[in-house]
């Protein structure tokens, strides 16, 4: 069974392009909206060492860790650009009413070295 959806913020919050850093559940949430409107959210974490991606820069559906500029598909989280090797996990995002809806992903997140994080 999967997780209950989390509502997370309104679409209202967000800026095309800009991350929006959530930190109630940990690691805490990166949400995104590109500028076909869709709603994007990863862990706001490199998997690299510990980067916020919501610091990064956004290019067409592509996320670059402001630390050493490994690049993530924000579709899927999957890396295009060393150093970085491992996918940051995605989470399923849906808007009802104007509002972010999250289910958080049952897959174990890939942190970075020596990152804990509280379940
Ligand atoms: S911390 Fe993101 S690439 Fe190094």
């Amino acid at each position: 069974m999967s997780a209950a959806p989390i509502k997370v913020c309104a679409v209202a919050d967000l800026s095309v392009d800009q991350g929006l850093r959530v930190t109630s559940v940990s690691p805490p949430l990166a949400i995104f909206l590109t500028s076909d409107g869709t709603v994007h959210v990863l862990d706001d974490m490199c998997t690299h060492q510990n980067a916020a991606l919501t610091d990064g820069w956004v290019d067409d559906c592509i996320v670059e860790c402001p630390l050493h500029m490994s690049r993530f598909d924000l579709r899927t989280g999957e890396v295009d650009a060393s150093p970085a090797l491992l996918p940051v996990r995605v989470h399923r995002a849906e808007i009802v009413d104007g509002e972010v809806w999250v289910t958080l992903s049952e897959q174990a997140p890939n942190l970075p070295p020596g990152v804990r994080v509280h379940s």
